[in-house]
């Protein structure tokens, strides 16, 4: 094995706004000896995030920067090929936070099996995983959608907004999705049941479309993409509202600082709540929210869309399409088969 050549993707530079594959380096490596208490694991597939793209820049924040010429990390779900711990078999299907390379050597504690038997592995990386759960907690938690309540959600039709509208659904409440096409419009509405969905890019006045679209205001605003799109919601929130702040995407490639309304006042006179959380708030729950989804799923509540590009190669463009909407639900890519 220890001849196999590791495919790896480094940051090569920090973008500057929008990303290019410039960014990122292909080199190739050998693998490193597997040592007591380590796993060799063979890369399935990979998760490409928005946040990934905070990590390019040399910032302080939540999670510490990508380093330049070091392999870019992120979810990954992986096979055992080797093994030096007890706990794990040759076979085991795991999830860890890994790199964007065909190998890695860990050690046994960096990994968590996969139960094979739930779902599709790929589920561990989408409506099981993070996503889902940024989904589940974000808006139970934060949102508390009441029956009879106005939802709206931005990045509707992606890999956290298409479950938070489906939650709030099966809360009872009325569901307002905005999203960058007429497919996903479409596909939110009339696949996930939705009440209503508007498409940014095509509207040109958004704050009247969400009126239209919203006759008895906003009680609920699930954040996902901030800037204009969430000004135009926040104006329409109603006496008690709560605003679950998730994702900024619309300025993660932003090189000035954004400018926007005053929402201050709008939110004292409203008494409304803005919440910024991170999924990461709430692991010790995360068994709570797996159970609840993987329920959901199987009484066929829930849906989930996954839109999976194959090749290593191809994982900077698979990341880059989430600034353009290239996907809809959970984007992953697949290195290798099962
Ligand atoms: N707080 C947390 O712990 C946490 C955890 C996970 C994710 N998040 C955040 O949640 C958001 C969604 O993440 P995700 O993983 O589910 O990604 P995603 O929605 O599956 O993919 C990103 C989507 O954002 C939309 N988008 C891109 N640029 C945009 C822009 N300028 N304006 C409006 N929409 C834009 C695109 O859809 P369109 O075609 O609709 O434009 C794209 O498909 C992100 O902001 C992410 O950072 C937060």
């Amino acid at each position: 094995m220890s001849e196999a050549v590791n495919n790896q993707i480094l940051l090569s530079s920090r973008p500057v706004g929008v990303p290019t594959r410039d960014n990122f380096t292909f080199i190739k490596s050998s693998i490193p000896e597997v040592n007591d208490n380590q796993l060799l694991i063979r890369t399935l597939y990979l998760s490409v995030d928005p946040y990934m793209r905070g990590r390019m820049n040399d910032q302080k924040s939540y999670i510490p920067p990508f380093q330049l010429d070091q392999v870019i990390t992120g979810g990954v779900i992986g096979e055992v090929i080797e093994t030096k711990s007890s706990e794990f078999q040759v076979g085991d299907v795991v999830l860890g936070l890994l790199g964007w390379q065909n190998y890695s050597v860990v050690d046994a504690g960096e990994v968590q099996k996969i139960d094979t038997n739930i779902a599709p592995i790929t589920t561990a990386l989408g409506v099981l995983g993070m996503p889902g759960m940024t989904a589940y907690f974000g808006l139970l938690d934060i949102g508390q959608p009441q029956a009879g309540e106005t939802v709206v959600v931005s990045g509707a039709a992606g890999a956290v907004g298409m479950l938070v509208g489906q939650i709030a659904k099966i809360k009872g409440a009325r569901v307002v999705g905005i999203a960058g096409s007429e497919e996903k419009v479409q596909y939110v509405t009339e696949e996930l049941g939705f009440d209503a969905a508007i498409n940014y890019k095509t509207t040109p006045n958004m704050q009247l479309a969400l009126e239209k679209a919203c006759p008895n205001g906003v009680d609920v605003y699930f954040d996902n993409v901030g800037g204009p799109i969430s000004d135009a919601v926040l104006s329409l929130i109603n006496q008690g509202a709560r605003i679950p702040l998730c994702g900024q995407i619309s300025l993660y490639n932003s090189e000035k600082q954004d400018i926007g309304p005053r929402i201050q006042v709008q939110l004292l006179k409203k008494t409304a709540t803005m919440k910024g959380f991170l999924v990461t708030q709430y692991t010790d729950r995360y068994h709570e929210g797996m159970t609840q989804m993987a329920q959901w799923i199987k009484e066929g509540k829930i849906k989930y869309s996954e839109n999976i590009v194959e090749g290593l190669e191809n994982v900077p463009e698979a990341f880059l399409g989430l600034f353009t909407g290239e996907n809809t639900g959970k984007q992953l890519v697949k290195v290798s088969d099962c």
